[in-house]
């Protein structure tokens, strides 16, 4: 195999957040502990509710889909096609408190796992992104 080939590559691959973070064991530490404070936090129990009592299932689609978002696998798009996340969360109410919920989860989670505080910070500003762009109650 060419050298410089394998160079390139290894430095693609090696600057990914999906590898910064720690590649899937990470995610999936990351995953479980948000939904751990999702079914515990009384701040978080709204959102708790609309989520099956079983949370197994979407623990292993956040996981997948969050590789893929942080530069991993494509298992999630693979398996469910286009993320089309804001269509896919229209079925439940979300507004301004749901969305601060789900990201006091998500910041709990990624400082008990002890990321890095910049890709901490770099991460919260992306989700902040996407959960505030999830709202459709206007509130
Ligand atoms: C803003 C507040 C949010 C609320 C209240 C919320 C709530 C939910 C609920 C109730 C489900 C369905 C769970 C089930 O099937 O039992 C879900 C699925 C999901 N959520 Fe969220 N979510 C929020 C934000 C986000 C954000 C910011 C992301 C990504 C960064 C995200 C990623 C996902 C994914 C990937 C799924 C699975 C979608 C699929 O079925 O393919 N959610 N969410």
């Amino acid at each position: 195999m060419n050298p410089l080939t394998t160079a390139a590559v290894d430095v693609r691959r090696t600057s990914t957040h999906f590898d910064a973070i720690g590649g899937e064991p990470a995610v999936t530490r990351i995953v479980d502990a948000f939904y751990r404070h999702m079914d515990t936090r009384p701040d978080a129990s709204d959102i708790r509710a609309m989520h099956a009592p079983d949370l197994a299932p979407v623990k292993t689609v956040l996981v997948r889909y969050l590789c893929e978002w942080l530069g991993g696998p494509k298992r999630y798009s693979d398996e469910r096609g286009q993320p089309r996340l804001r269509m896919r969360h229209a079925a439940f109410p979300i507004g301004a408190a749901e969305r601060d919920a789900w990201l006091s989860c998500m910041r709990a989670a990624l400082d008990e796992t002890g990321i890095a505080p910049a890709l901490r910070d770099e991460l919260m500003h992306a989700f902040l992104r996407i959960a505030d762009w999830m709202r459709n109650t206007g509130t």
